[in-house]
Parts: C-alpha cells; structure tokens; sequence
C-alpha cells in the first residue's frame, strides 16, 4: 500500500497531489526585487523533484518590508514575472504557494528605504538600526497591504499564499513580549498584541475569498525565555484558526534573537562573516565575528525537531496543519502524517537535492544528505541560496564547513 505521503490533501479552496510541500526558504535570488530565470529554474527543479506544492519566499508586502536586496515585493510590476514563474511549476502538477511577509525591524534603510519600523521605538542590536514604532495609521496601512499583496498573488498565479506571522517577523514582533512594548491597545495584554495580526488577517482573508489557499507560518515557541512559550503560541494558533486560516504551518524561533530555534545543526559564523561585505556591512562582520558565538545559543539538530511541541497544537486544534523542521527522513515524515498533520515542509533537504522527494518515493533514499552545516543560510547575506555541495570555495571556507558538518553530526547523536 502506498503512503499516505503520497496522496493527496486539501487546504482551504485547493487540492494538493501529495504531502509533502517545500518549505519557504529565501533564495535570494531576486536581485531589484523581481522574479528572475534563476528563481524560475530552481523552483521548477523542486515542482519536478515531486513536490505537492513549493512556497517561493519571502515577499515583502511593501518597501519598509524587505530585509535584502535580492529579496521580492509584492509589487503589480512583478505580476507577469509571478505567472511565468508559477505556469512553470503548473507544468509539473504542482502547486505554488508565495511567503508574504514584513521583515519589522530586521532591516535597514539602505534595504527599506526608511528607517525601520517594528511594534516599538528602539533599537535592534541585529541589525543594528535604530526603529521607528508605528502609528495606528501606518499599521492599517500595512495591514491593507497584505491584503493587496494577496491580490497580486492571485493575479500572478499562485495557489497559495503562507502569511509570515512567526521568527520573529513584524507580526511576530507584535506578538512577542521582546519587542511590543506599548502602551496602547496594541501592547500589553496579549490579546493586545494579537490585534496587529487580526487587522492582516482581516485583510488577507478578504482579500483571499475562496480564490486561494491561507497557510500561516507560526510558531509553537519563540526559543527563548522573555519570548512567547507554547501556551501563548497556541492561543495565536486558536486565533488564527478562528479567523478563518486555511492551514498552519507550525515552526519556532526568532531570528534577531534565537536564530538557530529556527533550524538547528551547525552555527555557521565564521561562513557568515565570511559572505558579509566590508563595505557595507564592515561593523556587523566585526561584531559576528568577536560575540556571535556568546549572542547565539547553540542549537543541535535533531530530526522532526518541532514534533514533541507541535502535538500539543494538534490537540487543540480541529484545522489542517502542516509541520516543518528536521523532517529529513522518510521516517520523519511519515511520523509527522501518522501523528495526524495534514502536511510536511521542507527546505534544507531540498536545497540540497531538488529531487529530493522522487528519490523518496521511489525508494532510492530513506534520508536527505544534508549534513545540517548551514552553508546555505549563512550564504543568502549576500548571495544566493545554494548548498555548499554545489559551489566551488576556498581551502578557508571548505575547511570551515567540514568543522560545521563535524559539529552537526556530533549534535546529532
Ligand atoms: C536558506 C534558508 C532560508 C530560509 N528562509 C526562510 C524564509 O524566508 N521564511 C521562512 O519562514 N523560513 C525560512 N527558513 C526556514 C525554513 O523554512 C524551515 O522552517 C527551516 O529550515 C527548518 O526546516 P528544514 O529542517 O527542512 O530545513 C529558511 C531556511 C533556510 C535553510
């Protein structure tokens, strides 16, 4: 009897051919913002890899969104780049999914043409930029544009939309004790600080009517103490699910505070600083490089490393949910489908092999070869998302990269 990976399911208006979706992963690809041959490319490589759908990521909602320069915006301008991209994933029976989301804080003005804006005045020592705190008009505004956003996605073909509402983007920085420190209706209480997440919502589901699919990417934990545990995630989960969300893609961490929750494996610092510009980024390169390793907590990879918090949600919860994280074995996933989601994400095994999923099926693979070493998120500062097994490096960073593989594999056991 075939798997129950490999038939297939519904989310909101929209029916997948199998379980198993690619994760939204930055490709960094877009250089001025716009969809290009390169991105193309790739996510077709995944759509014939066997995927259900693949989320192409992240969209900033508008300018004070983006965090990168080669990162996209849900602008009318890059509707015909949207359809060309996503009739060539159609080709392969595969649905398209695009990561809306604002970026908050985690930018600078050279990126967001402003100073950054998040849920409070201050200062964010990740980027590290001052930031403006918005007014209650600035965040009716933002929230229209997820609305807009989710428009434009309709009209460039998607299937899908995932709304970035955890890591610690803006809708999370609301959320989050952390950063939202207000004293107006939108800080305090905690239903204060979902507030800011039920105007997108709004907007979004509207916008969406039955013409697309509404996945949220939330988390079941921010990592970190000071931050929002499972008990908290799962009142924002209930929220979303009551607002009318088609599907939950549950995830953790909070990347200008617990990058590594995210993800796991290996901390790739010295590859990070080794792609930041001197130029541009000469102070950030410095500060990486001497108290990266005392700001960022060490994070071991472990396979379906959100699984044990993730059932907790599924318990309390009637709508679909997919879940991500360490899903890198075929073991993994079919425990997440037996626990009873709906879904599975991933995004580094699929870095690593856009084939990845074939190969599963046909019983080639049990496991992805990732090895966890994080190349490929230290490299999207400033390049494009690949995995290391694919560039040419220096003797520096091959050697490097072996001392990341050592530590991932040495964590994993
Ligand atoms: C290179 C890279 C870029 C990522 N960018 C995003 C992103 O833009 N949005 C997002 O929600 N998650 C992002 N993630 C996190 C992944 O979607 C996923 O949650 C995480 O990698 C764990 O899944 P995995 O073990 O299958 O890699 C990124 C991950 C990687 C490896």
């Amino acid at each position: 009897m075939e798997s129950k990976l490999f038939t297939p399911g519904k989310i909101g208006p929209i029916e997948i051919k199998n379980r198993i979706i690619r994760a939204s992963a930055f490709e960094a690809m877009c250089p001025g913002h716009k969809p290009s041959q390169q991105l193309k490319d790739y996510h077709t490589a995944v759509a014939k890899g066997g995927v259900g759908m693949t989320s192409v990521a992240y969209a900033a909602v508008c300018q004070s969104g983006l965090s990168f320069e080669s990162q996209l915006i849900m602008d009318p301008s890059n509707i015909p780049g949207f359809k060309d991209l996503t009739d060539s994933i159609h080709r392969y029976d595969t649905k398209a999914c695009i990561q809306l989301g604002h970026c908050g804080n985690m930018s600078h003005k050279r990126v967001c043409g402003c100073l950054p804006v998040g849920a409070s005045t201050g200062f964010n020592l990740y980027s590290p930029t001052f930031v403006h705190g918005l007014t209650e008009s600035e965040m009716i505004q933002i929230a229209k544009k997820h609305g807009d956003a989710v428009r434009i996605a309709i009209e460039g073909g998607f299937d899908a939309v995932e709304i970035h509402a955890g890591h610690g983007y803006l809708i999370s920085q609301f959320l989050s004790p952390y950063t939202n420190h207000r004293r107006d209706q939108y800080g305090g209480s905690f239903s204060n600080r979902m507030k800011f997440m039920d105007m997108c919502m709004n907007e979004v589901m509207e916008a969406a009517s039955d013409k697309i699919a509404v996945m949220v990417k939330t988390n079941t934990s921010d990592g970190f103490k000071g931050g929002l545990g499972v008990s908290e995630c799962i009142e924002v989960a209930k929220r979303l699910e009551y607002l009318g969300a088609h599907c939950l893609v549950l995830s953790g961490g909070f990347v200008s505070r617990a990058p590594m929750y995210v993800m796991k494996g290996a901390m790739p610092i010295s590859t990070l600083t080794d792609y930041m510009p001197w130029k541009s980024l000469w102070w950030l390169k410095i500060g990486v490089n001497l108290f990266g390793k005392m700001m960022i907590k060490n994070e071991p990879f472990k396979e379906a490393f959100f699984l044990e918090d993730a059932l907790r949600f599924r318990e309390e919860l009637k709508m679909p949910l997919a879940l991500v994280g360490g899903l890198h074995s075929r073991e993994s996933l079919e425990k997440a489908i037996n626990s009873g989601f709906e879904f599975t994400e991933m995004a580094r095994p699929l870095v690593h092999d856009p084939d990845f999923v074939n190969k599963l099926r046909e019983g080639k693979v049990e496991r992805s070869g990732c090895q966890h070493a994080n190349y490929c998120v230290a490299r999207i500062w400033n390049k494009d998302m690949q995995c290391h097994e694919n560039c040419t490096l220096s003797a520096r960073m091959e050697k490097e990269i072996r001392k990341n593989i050592k530590y991932a594999s040495l964590s994993n056991k």
